[in-house]
């Protein structure tokens, strides 16, 4: 059986105050879940969220690391160990805003889950078609040319130790989810890629949906059997909808 889990991806929202009010709202009102719980806060709240959260069910995620695995001159970046270090337990990789907006290419998104695995972290490898993509008819092609790239360099065993979240770029921070059945398709692809190297590392990775998921269709799309659930952005801000997306997964 795959556990679900929920990751909330605040991506650069919110100051110290609201972080914290945040995470106490969570606690509060969370209770036990049947999913796994993660909140990935910006980099500098990762510490006092870590803080507030110990004892508790919920999980500490970053957004980003550093894909250098040595200390050394790389003028503001964190390490996996650093994350490692101040409680983190996931990283998101490879998101699209990181792909898109800061020129990462699959090559460091490779390098950026090996230096996760390599302290001890789990990866939150994100992949997914922009709109374009989707329209020439490439979903397929794109989402295995970035899952290639990392199994070219971590290898397969690595999956064992990862999460795999399917967010289709024009579905992200847009208000338009991918239908359950859009989303089930790729989930379906991405399984069965896997299972081609091997099929128990296939049968027991969670794949996560990302994209305009909220209350009102968590549900349905979490339903998916080859959804076992998903990356929260927007609606990860207010503690009531994400908890209510939240037990959706359960
Ligand atoms: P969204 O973001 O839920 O606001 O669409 C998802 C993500 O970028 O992880």
């Amino acid at each position: 059986m795959r556990r679900p889990l929920v990751a909330g991806n605040w991506k650069m929202h919110g100051s110290r105050a609201e972080n914290a009010r945040l995470v106490e709202a969570l606690i509060e009102a969370g209770g036990a879940s049947a999913s796994e719980v993660v909140v990935c806060p910006p980099a500098v709240y990762l510490w006092e969220t870590a803080r507030l959260i110990k004892g508790e069910e919920l999980l500490l995620g970053a957004q980003n690391v550093c894909a250098e695995t040595h200390p050394g001159a790389f003028t503001g970046e964190v390490s996996a160990d650093m994350l490692a270090d101040v409680g983190a337990s996931y990283v998101l990789v490879g998101h699209s805003e990181r792909r898109a907006l800061y020129g990462e290419t699959d090559a460091l998104v490779a390098r950026k889950f090996v230096a996760t695995q390599a302290a001890s972290l789990t990866p939150i490898l994100c992949v997914g078609e922009t709109l374009a993509e989707r329209e020439q008819g490439l979903t397929d092609a794109v989402v295995a040319r970035q899952l290639d790239a990392v199994l070219a360099v971590a290898g397969i065993r690595a999956f064992r130790r990862a999460v795999v979240a399917y967010e289709p770029v024009w579905a992200i921070g847009t208000g338009k989810n991918a239908s359950p059945e859009q989303a089930e398709a790729v989930h379906a692809f991405i399984r069965d890629r896997i299972a081609s190297q091997d099929a128990t590392i296939a049968a027991a990775l969670r794949l996560l949906y990302g994209g305009s998921v909220k209350a009102a269709n968590a549900a349905e799309i979490f339903a998916q059997p080859n959804v076992d659930g998903g990356l929260v952005g927007g609606a990860s801000l207010k503690a009531d909808e994400f908890l209510r997306i939240c037990a959706a997964s359960g």
